[in-house]
């Protein structure tokens, strides 16, 4: 059985519930970060083995974050799962902090920067990144975009950024990887319409999670180079081009103020 230890963020519902029940019964310890302690507290009753660990963080909050890396030491695993959008222009930070800036906040501080080697890195995109309409150099103007647009546009960059690191750090495996529709709470960050209707489509078109964990589990078993999202999106996109990344790792870093990787 591995003890190896992996890091799940959005762990309570949907993608990151259904992996936290899969890996644990795989013999992963598991480190479970969500917005709310009581879905923790009670998804800890659904998952085998006692030597898990919950956290209760906002991780649209750099602040909450920042206090969050702060309490762990070791992982080999990150499951950058958590996601989703919230609506209304005023909200627009917390969207691309969520999907964005705080998947790559935990990368740089829980992976990469403690002369690492053989750790996985899986940051989970969407198909959406394909319709993107924001461009990079609106990156810190986003009050007048909608946190559906945002959501796009920070999928992209995610996905853009994985691509990065996997060129240019050998030592690790960096993957994004593509659930496609599924049957989750999805949307629940918004008001109740929006929230219900997100879930109802969903409900209608979305597969199972389940599927979707049990890929990300192979790929765990064994990791492959480059998912099927980034070779359609490099078919036509710049945002494989490696000055546009490094642009955009360069605005990052500015953002979180952090050093440049590499
Ligand atoms: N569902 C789809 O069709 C679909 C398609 C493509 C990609 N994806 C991606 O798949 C991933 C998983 O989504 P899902 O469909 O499983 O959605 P979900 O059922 O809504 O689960 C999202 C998880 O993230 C947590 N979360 C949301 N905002 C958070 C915040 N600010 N701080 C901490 N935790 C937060 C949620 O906590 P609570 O349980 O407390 O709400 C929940 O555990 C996301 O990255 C999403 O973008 C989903």
């Amino acid at each position: 059985m591995s003890k190896r230890v992996c890091l799940i963020t959005g762990a309570t519902s949907g993608l990151g519930k259904s992996l936290a029940i899969k890996l644990s019964d795989h013999g992963y310890r598991l480190i479970l970060v969500s917005k709310s302690r009581n879905k923790l507290k009670s998804l800890l009753k659904l998952i085998s083995g006692n030597n898990h660990k919950i956290f209760k963080v906002d991780l649209s909050s750099l602040k909450e974050v920042k206090k969050f890396v702060k309490k762990i030491s070791k992982i080999d695993i990150l499951i950058n799962n958590a996601g989703g959008f919230y609506y209304s222009n005023n909200l627009s930070k917390k969207t691309i902090f969520l999907n964005y800036y705080i998947p790559y906040f935990l990368m740089k501080k829980l992976v990469l920067n403690k002369g690492s080697k053989n750790k996985i890195i899986i940051n989970i995109s969407s198909n959406a990144a394909l319709r993107s309409n924001i461009n990079l150099k609106d990156i810190n103007n986003l009050e007048k975009f909608n946190g559906w647009e945002i959501y796009k546009f920070s999928k992209l960059l995610l996905v853009s950024m994985t691509n990065y690191f996997s060129k240019i750090n050998n030592k690790n495996k960096f993957i994004s990887f593509n659930p496609g529709r599924m049957s989750t709470n999805f949307g629940s960050n918004n008001f109740f319409f929006l929230k219900k209707l997100s879930q109802i489509y969903l409900f209608i078109f979305g597969k199972n999670p389940n599927y979707a964990a049990d890929e990300i589990i192979k790929i765990i078993k064994k990791p492959f180079k480059r998912s099927h999202l980034e070779i359609n999106l490099s078919n036509f996109s710049k945002v494989f081009l490696t000055n546009f990344q490094k642009k955009l790792i360069k605005k990052t870093n500015k953002v979180l103020k952090l050093k440049i990787i590499v």
